[in-house]
């Protein structure tokens, strides 16, 4: 499984922990930026980070920054992407079985980074459920 990753500036730190682990967990990884702590404009991760999932660079995308919302909001413009953020185990489950989401998001200014990896594991971990009711509401979104 590929996973690529993207922050802005105020996301950086929890993303470069969220890429070791993943590493270290045996994923497939690639870092679209950023690559520091220099002010940078969330819309422009997202939109590579967006781009990577429509082109089939990758399986799913995590998005960091300081709340999370600004980059959701960006990538949940693109057709096909369905970002979800994660603040809670059950949330993280719901967001892959409800919602077959294939973008992770957390804020670094508003989670610790323990959390934030027990979210995403368990969102890596958790298939969508294929109910019919959920592929409808998914095609409903266009
Ligand atoms: C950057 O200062 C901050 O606005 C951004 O990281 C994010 O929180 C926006 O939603």
């Amino acid at each position: 499984m590929k996973i690529v990753f993207g922050a802005d500036h105020g996301g950086f730190e929890l993303k470069e922990t969220l890429k070791k682990h993943c590493l270290d967990s045996g994923y497939q990884i690639e870092d679209l930026g950023t690559h520091s702590t220099d002010s940078c404009d969330y819309p422009l991760i997202a939109d590579k980070v967006a781009a990577a999932l429509a082109n089939g660079a990758a399986d799913f995308g995590i998005l960091v920054c300081g709340t999370g919302i600004g980059i959701s909001i960006a990538a949940n413009r693109h057709k096909g992407i369905r970002a979800a953020l994660l603040y809670n185990d059950a949330v993280a489950a719901l967001a892959r079985e409800h919602n077959d989401a294939n973008i992770a998001v957390f804020g670094a200014r508003t989670q610790n980074h323990n959390d934030a990896i027990r979210f995403l594991d368990i969102f890596l971990k958790t298939p969508f459920s294929n109910g019919e009711r959920h592929c409808r509401r998914i095609a409903e979104l266009g």
